[in-house]
């Protein structure tokens, strides 16, 4: 029996120094194996009936021994593999306060979001108020009521998409005079964003795109009074040395009817691939409401008077960020997109 003492704990001994690099499952496992029930040290306890009774004492004595120390043993090598997996626990959750932080993409405003945003805050610090009309119009707000009967060569120049014979998707913000006319009486001064349709496209066209319209009514208001307005805009919008020009053109819905040109930001007037050479850049159409509309809507023009503009939002966003084709702003390619990050 003594020897199979030895044995055991000869086997213990080789278990633990191999259970130091294991888990602490395959451990007590192994404790299990001498320390269990069944284990080979409890059978030793068991087996102390077949050992003469002389040599009891001695033999349990030095059963308990080997208990003792087998416990002593399992014991301490739990503590150690405890330690070890909190040791590698502390490794693999380390946090290193000192490293750069990974940022989420965020999304950005589209050019033309940009540009009609930026032209809102222009207009509203000169006291515009914004209306919004609808994008499915009336042949009537769309064209007649701005003097552009049926069958008037003008309508050529906006051809867009009938729904039917009275509904069309409108062709400019302009329909938004008439609505907001018909429905307030001067002093009157809105600005008007919205989409507009066409029948075109090509590098400088496509078959929606975004216009601004303003409309500004009331007594004594002079084409000066559009001017002076457009060249605060200029400044505000493009550069402190942005000037305007305007050049003689034809609206049914206005009289005198005007083409605004910028002097371009890029070159300052002296002339560069931007504005192909000539120092200006077109920008925007306006006029002095025509008589005609004014009454359209009841308002006696020889009371009152009022000017209007519109411009093409995508066509401001190309002028202002450098961009060539048209296309590009619809195509949502997100490397276009990323540079307009604030
Ligand atoms: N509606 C015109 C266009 O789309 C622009 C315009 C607006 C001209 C207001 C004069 C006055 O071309």
């Amino acid at each position: 029996m003594q020897e199979l003492i030895e044995k055991i704990r000869a086997d213990i001994a080789a278990g633990i120094e191999k259970a130091e690099n294991g888990t602490r499952q395959e451990l007590f496992e192994l404790k299990m194996k001498y320390l269990g029930k069944t284990g080979e040290i409890s059978a030793l306890s068991k087996g102390m009936r077949d050992v003469p009774a002389e040599q009891r004492p001695a033999m349990g004595k030095l059963v308990s021994e080997v208990r003792a120390w087998a416990e002593e043993q399992f014991e301490r090598t739990e503590t150690l593999l405890k330690k070890k997996e909190l040791e590698a626990r502390y490794k693999s959750e380390r946090i290193d306060v000192t490293m750069p932080a990974r940022f989420a993409e965020t999304g950005t405003l589209h050019p033309v979001s940009l540009v009609k945003k930026e032209i809102i805050e222009c207009f509203e610090g000169l006291g515009f108020e914004i209306y919004e009309g609808p994008e499915i119009e009336k042949d009537y707000y769309n064209f007649q009521a701005l003097n552009i009967p049926a069958d008037h060569p003008a309508r050529d120049m906006q051809d867009t998409f009938f729904i039917t014979e009275e509904f069309l998707l409108r062709s400019q913000t302009s329909s938004g005079q008439i609505r907001v006319m018909e429905n307030k009486r001067p002093p009157i001064k809105i600005l008007s964003p919205g989409r507009v349709y066409r029948s075109d496209s090509d590098a400088t066209h496509s078959p929606m795109f975004h216009q601004m319209e303003g409309l500004v009514v009331d007594k004594g208001i002079t084409l000066c009074d559009l001017k002076g307005i457009l060249d605060e805009f200029a400044r505000r919008m493009f550069t402190k040395e942005t000037k305007t020009r305007l050049r003689p053109s034809y609206f049914p819905f206005t009289e005198p009817s005007v083409e605004v040109d910028l002097s371009c930001h890029n070159c300052g007037g002296k002339g560069c691939r931007i504005c192909k050479g000539t120092g200006w850049i077109e920008i925007l159409g306006a006029g002095m409401v025509n008589r005609r509309v004014l009454e359209n809507c009841g308002i006696d023009p020889d009371e009152y008077t009022g000017f209007a503009f519109g411009m093409g939002l995508e066509r401001i966003a190309m002028i202002k960020y450098g961009i060539n084709d048209m296309r590009y702003l619809f195509e949502n390619d997100v490397r276009l997109l990323k540079q307009f990050k604030d």
